[in-house]
């Protein structure tokens, strides 16, 4: 993930994809759940760099907004923003665009994770503020 300059909403638009075939629908447009399986990964990527720590899960996804579609070829970029830094939780904001004209395809007001101990149980994280760095990335992912 490369950083990037936040757009009017303060979202990061960090990882592009390019839309190949077997992304498509029965339409021959992008499908939605190959959207879902992107946003969810990234939202992972950033709950674990924000929370410090790689055992967070999904817990709850809100109303998800297919704004407009993508071709087969599009390049589509992918932007969160934390919206909420709860005791055990962080809930996000999505949004998908169209790379070239920031047109957007998809946005998701609320993705909640949350952070789990070694049990899988909720643990509290201790942060409140997003962190732009990686100061955060849990030890237990670099090496030594
Ligand atoms: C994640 C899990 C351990 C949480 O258990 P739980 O009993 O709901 O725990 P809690 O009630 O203590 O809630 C934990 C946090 O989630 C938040 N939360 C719970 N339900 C929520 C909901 N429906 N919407 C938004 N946030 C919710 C709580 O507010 C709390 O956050 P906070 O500590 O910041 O206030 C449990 O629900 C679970 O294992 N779910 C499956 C997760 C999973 O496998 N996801 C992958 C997708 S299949």
């Amino acid at each position: 993930m490369e950083p990037t300059t936040p757009d009017e909403d303060g979202i990061n638009f960090r990882t592009r994809k390019w839309v190949r075939p077997e992304d498509l629908n029965a339409n021959g447009t992008l499908f939605g759940g190959s959207l879902l399986r992107w946003i969810d990964e990234e939202a992972a990527i950033y709950a674990i760099l924000q929370l410090g720590n790689g055992k967070v899960v999904t817990k709850y996804i809100s109303e998800i907004n297919f704004v407009s579609s993508a071709q087969q070829g599009d390049l589509v970029e992918m932007g969160l923003r934390a919206t909420r830094f709860g005791r055990t939780s962080l809930t996000m904001r999505a949004e998908v665009r169209n790379m070239i004209t920031r047109q957007s395809i998809l946005t998701i007001e609320k993705i909640v994770f949350v952070n789990l101990d070694a049990d899988g149980q909720p643990l509290a994280h201790g942060y409140s503020t997003i962190t732009y760095d990686r100061d955060r990335i849990p030890s237990s992912m670099t090496t030594a």
